[in-house]
């Protein structure tokens, strides 16, 4: 039969990858990424499901939009505080400590995001 032999392989892989979320995260359980919530603020720029999955989508709608289009460089959370539109002076003025936040989990996701050789980080310190 025309590609029978090729199946039941791929059957089994695609069974593992379906799978394969659950089985690796249930060996650690125990180490799930706590990021630590920024403790002056309430809300996020967006609601928290959406800022989860899609906070690389949000800024670099952001960097394009500033950059190349509209040029807005601040906006408004849904109960009215004012933002800037900017990964160092808004992302990072009340995420303010990159290591418990960003690196919590982005370290559990092996992700490596390449921002901050051109992005400062502000440090508490120096705020
Ligand atoms: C005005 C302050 C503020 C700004 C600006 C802000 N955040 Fe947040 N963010 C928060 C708060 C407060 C929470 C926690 C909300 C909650 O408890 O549901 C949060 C939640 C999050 C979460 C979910 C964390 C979790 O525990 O699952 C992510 C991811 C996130 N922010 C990333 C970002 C990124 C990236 C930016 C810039 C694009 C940004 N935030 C800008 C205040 C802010
Ligand atoms: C709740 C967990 C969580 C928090 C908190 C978090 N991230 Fe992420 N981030 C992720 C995950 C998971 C990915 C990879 C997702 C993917 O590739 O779809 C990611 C990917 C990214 C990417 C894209 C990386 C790439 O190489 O394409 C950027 C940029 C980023 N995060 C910025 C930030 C910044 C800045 C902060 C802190 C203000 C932050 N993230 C906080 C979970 C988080
Ligand atoms: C090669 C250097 C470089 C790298 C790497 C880089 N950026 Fe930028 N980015 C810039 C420059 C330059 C600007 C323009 C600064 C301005 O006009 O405010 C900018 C602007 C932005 C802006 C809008 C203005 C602001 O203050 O934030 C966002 C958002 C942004 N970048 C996000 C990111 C993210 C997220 C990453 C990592 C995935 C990243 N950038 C990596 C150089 C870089």
């Amino acid at each position: 039969m025309y590609g029978s032999g090729r199946v039941i392989p791929s059957l089994i892989v695609f069974v593992g990858l379906m799978t394969f979320a659950i089985w690796y995260n249930a060996g650690k359980a125990q180490q799930l990424p706590d990021p630590e919530k920024p403790a002056e603020y309430e809300e996020c720029v967006r609601d928290t499901q959406f800022m989860r999955k899609s906070h690389m989508v949000l800024l670099h709608e952001w960097r394009d939009d500033i950059l190349r289009k509209s040029g807005q460089r601040t906006g408004v959370t849904a109960s009215g505080l004012r933002y800037d539109r900017s990964l160092q002076k808004g992302c990072m003025n009340c995420h303010d400590d990159r290591k418990k936040f960003c690196d919590e989990c982005h370290d559990y996701a092996a992700v490596t995001p390449d921002c901050w050789g051109c992005h400062l980080e502000p440090t508490k310190e120096a705020r």
